[in-house]
Order: structure tokens, then C-alpha cells, then sequence
């Protein structure tokens, strides 16, 4: 099966591509980690995505469509993935459909997570993640157990850059602009899954597993 998670900053890709991925036994493909790796390790792609991700504008597409397509041509994928994260505009979405086309596997559905705005800048003000594993935790909705420590490996939780107020905004503004657009290029496809994400996250996976275990007719 192949899938995309298509939502504003906060709507929960991150969170719920995990949990579909443990369940359906899928690579589970974030371009936002991707970058972030990148820029934590200095490589020649994170020099130049940084000012980007930092600021909460996209990295530029001649970036990161190769980036993913070099990661979808990989062997573990052939059989299913989950992208979190990709495509965020009009062109990304179309070079993802003329690269899978070109494969004979451009059958892939969009779940699209819907989040009211107040829910989504609490939920990005909210989240730390773990230095060391990156485990993700929100300070009101998954707080770790010891204040400000990874319940796993102990590590330093911290705050994203990107994760500030005043980028929160940008960031909202830049998915309104760029990446909304994306909806409705795949409801005009019939690969859209509408979910409403404000609910709690197991909730929210629960009800994407059903959906995805339904035939596509009968899907909404
Ligand atoms: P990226 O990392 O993809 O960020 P994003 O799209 O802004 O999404 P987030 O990771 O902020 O939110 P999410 O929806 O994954 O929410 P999460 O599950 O973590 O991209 C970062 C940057 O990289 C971009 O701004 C851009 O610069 C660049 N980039 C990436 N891809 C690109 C591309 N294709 N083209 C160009 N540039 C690109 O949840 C958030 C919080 O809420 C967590 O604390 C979580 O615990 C909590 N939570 C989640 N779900 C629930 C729930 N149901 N109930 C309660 N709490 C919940």
C-alpha cells in the first residue's frame, strides 16, 4: 500500500504515518526529518535547506523532489511507503505522479488530517522531541513522565526552531498558500480520504485503519 499524508504543521503526519506504519508494516518516509538529519549534520543538503526549515518557508523543490525520489527508488519501498510530508505544493505533486507513472505504480491514496487552527498551534507550541531518539511528546497531550527527559533513552527534550510563535504563523500561512492547493488536486484525482484529526491521536489512527480497510467506493 502506498500512502501520503497530506495536513497543516501540527494536524499530526508525523504522529499517525508512526502508528500506520507500525501497523501496516510500511516505510514511513518524513521529508521534514529527512532535512532535519541533514541540517543537524551539517551535509551540503542541510547547508542549504536550513534558512528554509528555520524560517518556515519550503525548501526549494529542485532540493527536495530529488531527495525523495532517491529515497523511493530504494528496495525497501517497492512495496509500500508512507510519505509525511511530500508533496507541499502543485509542482511537488505532479513530479510525484509522473515518477510513480513512470514505475507503473502511481496507486497510492491521500490522507488528507484536518485540524481546526486552535488545535494545530497548540499542538506545535505544545511539542518537544528527545535530542537523542527524536521521540516526539507534547507537553499537555503525551508529557514525559520526568520533566523535560526522554521516558526512553533519558535524552534532553527540546523545542523545534520552527516550532516558535512567530514561525508557527509563517508556517500556517506558507500551507494555506502553497500546500492547500495540493487538496484539491487530489480530490479532483478521487485519491482523497478526508480525516478529521482534532481527536485524540489512537482515535484518530483507529479511524484511518478502518477507512483504509473499507474498498475505495465506499471511502469518504
Ligand atoms: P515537517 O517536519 O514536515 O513539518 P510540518 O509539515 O510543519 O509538520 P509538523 O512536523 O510540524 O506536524 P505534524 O503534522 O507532523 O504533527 P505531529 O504529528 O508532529 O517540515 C518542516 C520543514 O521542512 C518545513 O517547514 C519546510 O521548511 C521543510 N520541508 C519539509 N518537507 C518539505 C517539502 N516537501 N518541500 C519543501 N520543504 C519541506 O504532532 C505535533 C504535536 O501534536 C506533537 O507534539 C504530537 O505529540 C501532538 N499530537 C499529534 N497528534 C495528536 C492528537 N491526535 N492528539 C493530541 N496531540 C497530538
Amino acid at each position: 500500500m502506498k500512502l501520503v499524508l497530506l495536513g497543516a504543521p501540527g494536524a499530526g503526519k508525523g504522529t499517525q504515518a508512526k502508528g500506520l506504519s507500525k501497523e501496516l508494516k510500511l516505510a514511513h518516509i518524513s521529508t521534514g526529518d529527512i532535512l532535519r538529519i541533514a541540517i543537524k549534520e551539517n551535509t551540503p543538503l542541510g547547508q542549504k535547506a536550513k534558512r528554509y526549515v528555520e524560517t518556515g518557508e519550503l525548501v526549494p523543490d529542485s532540493l527536495v523532489t530529488q531527495m525523495v525520489i532517491e529515497r523511493l527508488s530504494s528496495d525497501d519501498v517497492k512495496d509500500g511507503f508512507i510519505l509525511d510530508g511530500f508533496p507541499r505544493n502543485r509542482q511537488q505533486a505532479s513530479d510525484l505522479d509522473n515518477f510513480l507513472s513512470g514505475r507503473n505504480t502511481c496507486n497510492y491514496f491521500v490522507l488528507y488530517l484536518d485540524a481546526s487552527e486552535k488545535t494545530l498551534i497548540k499542538r506545535l507550541s505544545g511539542r518537544r522531541i528527545c535530542r537523542k531518539c527524536q521521540a516526539v511528546y507534547h507537553l499537555i497531550n503525551f508529557p514525559p513522565l520526568k520533566e523535560m527527559t526522554c521516558d526512553h533513552c533519558q535524552g534532553e527534550l527540546y523545542q523545534r526552531s520552527d516550532d516558535k510563535e512567530e514561525t508557527i504563523k509563517n508556517r500556517l500561512e506558507v500551507y494555506q498558500r502553497q500546500t492547500a492547493p495540493v487538496v484539491e488536486y487530489y480530490f479532483k484525482q478521487k485519491r482523497l480520504i478526508h480525516i478529521k484529526s482534532d481527536d485524540d491521536a489512537p482515535l484518530v489512527l483507529r479511524q484511518m485503519l478502518e477507512v483504509l480497510a473499507k474498498p475505495f467506493s465506499s471511502r469518504s
